[in-house]
């Protein structure tokens, strides 16, 4: 289906100016949509297919950014932190500021000590699914435990947490009742949790539910979408097409 936006808001957001800027230089005859002079400012085009030169240059276009980050911890998610570096901090100023109309942000968050996959986009309709409590996307994570837990208990928690569990307070929410989730155990003290909610410090309180201690987490996935391994710790790319399907 095809993708139309407005040629100059699309200008704008590529980092041609302000929209009055933009409505100038296409009057200017300076731009071209599919190697024809385009000089009406509010034509729909196809950001998927269409090809549009500025001054004879191609504008490579692009409709949104999806970025996946390995998150490293010890830094905050989250635009602005007093005392830590933030995720932000790790992306180039070429991604910060390139045609981003100030909209570019992540999609959930995760704790300063948590590592692995978070997503930062410009697609505010994506992230409104995404993040929807009606979506109920999974989200999969890689758990460390402080204390080993035997055979016999293990199953006893897979019940628990397939069920939901109660979850005690937390310094910014009540104590709730979580959504069925799937755990599946590695080893004593090893296990991948899949929850289909997000609320703050979801997983760690989960497992303080069963008196034990997540003592390493990381996210490995979203949905469908896995966190590129290759990826160090603090590192990013953009998603790929297949990647962003999988998510729409
Ligand atoms: N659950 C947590 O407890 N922390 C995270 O960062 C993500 C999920």
């Amino acid at each position: 289906m095809a993708r139309l936006e407005r040629l100059d808001k699309v200008l704008a957001k590529h980092g041609f100016g302000t929209r009055r800027d933009v409505k100038r230089l296409v009057h200017s005859g300076e731009v071209t949509v599919n190697g024809e002079v385009c000089r009406v400012q509010d034509m729909h085009i196809d950001i998927d297919s269409a090809s549009v030169c500025v001054s004879g240059e191609a504008v490579p276009l692009q409709s949104s950014l999806y970025i996946m980050m390995n998150k490293c911890a010890g830094v905050v998610s989250a635009a602005k932190d007093g005392l830590h570096q933030t995720v932000f901090d790790l992306l180039d100023d070429s991604v910060r500021h390139s045609f981003l109309d100030g909209s570019l942000h992540l999609v959930g968050r995760l704790d300063l000590d948590t590592e692995g996959l978070l997503l930062f986009t410009t697609d505010g309709e994506l992230t409104h699914r995404l993040t929807s409590p009606k979506t109920h996307i999974s989200k999969t994570y890689s758990v460390t435990l402080r204390d080993a837990v035997s055979a016999e208990r293990q199953a006893e928690i897979c019940a628990l947490f397939a069920e939901g569990i109660e979850v005690g307070p937390d310094a910014q929410e009540a104590a709730f009742k979580t959504q069925p989730a799937v755990l599946s155990w590695i080893d004593e003290t090893h296990a991948n949790l899949i929850i289909f909610e997000g609320k703050y410090h979801q997983v760690k309180r989960m497992f303080a539910a069963v008196d034990n201690e997540v003592v390493y987490l990381k996210r490995t996935a979203m949905g469908a979408l896995k966190l590129d391994e290759s990826l160090a710790p603090g590192q990013y790319r953009s998603l790929t097409k297949e990647e962003l399907n999988l998510l729409r």
